[in-house]
């Protein structure tokens, strides 16, 4: 594998855990503020970034390359409201598929076919993840009163994960 290679999915996999760190800090923000269902969905998705980062570090290994964790980006960790958490994860997921896609133009430009098919597992997943960034932003928006904030908490995991 050609440095520049090692250096974009390395870089990548860090990006994964600062992604977990951040939905971590967002968990704890709703849990602190009662949104339970918020908190708990943050959580899960804090424990898939960490595994999206296992899946870079074990490709690395799988072809001999030692994975290098480096220092993690301070999450951020203040916001105003719940739809402002949203709109936050929305930028994560974005700023996340740009970077991946950079990735998969190296490879491609560098012909590091080895990596592309990892690579475009990412690509589907991001699709993923921003249509559930947008969901959570669209039905935030749309709980204006306490009482239906309160119901939408409840049901976010599901309505959220239920897989259409
Ligand atoms: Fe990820
Ligand atoms: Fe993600």
């Amino acid at each position: 594998m050609k440095d520049p290679i090692f250096q974009s999915l390395n870089d990548q996999a860090n990006h994964e855990l600062f992604a977990a760190h951040s939905y971590l800090a967002m968990a704890l923000w709703c849990k602190d503020r009662d949104f339970n269902g918020y908190a708990d969905f943050f959580w899960q998705q804090s424990a898939e970034e960490k595994e999206h980062a296992d899946k870079f570090q074990k490709h690395l290994l799988d072809r001999s390359k030692l994975p290098l964790p480096g220092p993690l980006e301070a999450p951020r960790t203040e916001f105003t409201t719940l739809i402002d958490v949203a709109r936050h994860a929305l930028v994560l997921e974005e700023t996340n598929s740009c970077k991946i896609q950079a990735c998969y133009a190296l490879s491609v430009a560098e012909q590091d076919y080895a990596s592309l098919p990892l690579l475009l597992w990412f690509i589907n997943e991001q699709v993923e993840e921003e249509d559930w960034a947008h969901t959570m932003i669209t039905l935030t928006a749309r709980a204006e009163c306490a009482g239906a904030i309160y119901n939408l908490d409840r049901h976010i995991v599901k309505e959220l994960t239920s897989g259409d």
